[in-house]
């Protein structure tokens, strides 16, 4: 069946100030020991980030497990007029020859690795693919942020979204197991055509998502060979994370 999550994903999304998270990026790629050409974007989704980037003048990869975000994302790129490569797969499955000066894995990417071992599995994948002295650089949960906020998380949340000639009515609710660390995301959404005033579609969509401690990130980049350089709050330089910042941006150093 056709993934509903990945044909409206931009839609979903729209809030994001993916322009932003760019720059972050860009600043984010000067801790490495050289200069910055080829980037690694895992988990791209429908290729926000690599086609911007690619945009910007870097080399990019990006890969996804799903084939029809990176089918999204293919299109979006040649609407952009720009080339980057794209690849299906799972990160700690994949077999490149190369090396590249920076990984990116953003959006609660590394949640999707919700089984003990899997965190480990995809960090060492993702390092496997860096230079050293390179860069890598994500976002995902922190579970004592959530705790604290778990109140907010819980309730049912209403957004109205505007992507294109599409209207979304998007409503979300998280269940959280504090005791396995996962969060049952749920998102219900409804979508209208601006252009005929009708309702093109509803659907729902249910992702399993792990809420890391920072210290479980912490012990498995450091057992991934990774040297933490920044852990923030947000995708800003200036933002100053504390125990109770619902979200964690690291970036790190392949040592
Ligand atoms: C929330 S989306 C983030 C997409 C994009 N990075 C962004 O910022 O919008 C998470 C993506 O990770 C991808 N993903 C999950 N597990 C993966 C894996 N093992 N290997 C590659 N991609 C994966 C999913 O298919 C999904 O597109």
């Amino acid at each position: 069946m056709k993934s509903k999550y990945a044909e409206y994903y931009d839609l979903l999304y729209s809030h994001r100030d993916f322009e932003g998270e760019v720059q972050f990026l860009i600043e984010a790629f000067k801790f490495a020991d050289f200069r910055v050409n080829n980037v690694l974007d895992v988990g791209c989704g429908s290729g926000a980030h690599t086609i911007a980037l690619t945009r910007k003048g870097f080399k990019v990869v990006g890969i996804d497990l799903s084939r029809e975000m990176i089918s999204n994302a293919v299109k979006k790129a040649c609407e952009a007029g720009v080339k980057p490569r794209f690849l299906v797969g799972d990160i700690r499955k994949l077999t490149l020859k190369r090396k590249f000066d920076a990984a990116v894995a953003i959006y609660g990417v590394l949640s999707y690795f919700t089984g003990d071992k899997d965190l480990k599995a995809a960090l060492d994948a993702i390092r496997s693919y860096l230079r050293r002295g390179g860069i890598f650089i994500f976002d995902t949960w922190n579970l004592l942020g959530v705790y604290a906020f778990k109140h907010v998380y819980q309730e049912p949340t209403a957004e109205i979204l505007r992507w294109k000639n599409f209207l979304a009515v998007k409503s979300m609710k998280w269940r959280i197991n504090f005791e396995n660390e996962e969060a049952e995301v749920k998102i219900d959404c409804l979508v209208l055509d601006l252009m005929s005033n009708k309702l093109v579609d509803f659907f729902k969509v249910k992702l399993t998502l792990k809420i890391f401690t920072l210290r479980e990130i912490m012990v498995n980049l450091e057992e991934s060979k990774f040297k933490v350089l920044r852990v923030l709050s947000d995708f800003s330089f200036s933002s100053k994370f504390t125990i109770d910042s619902p979200d964690i941006v690291v970036v790190a150093k392949r040592i």
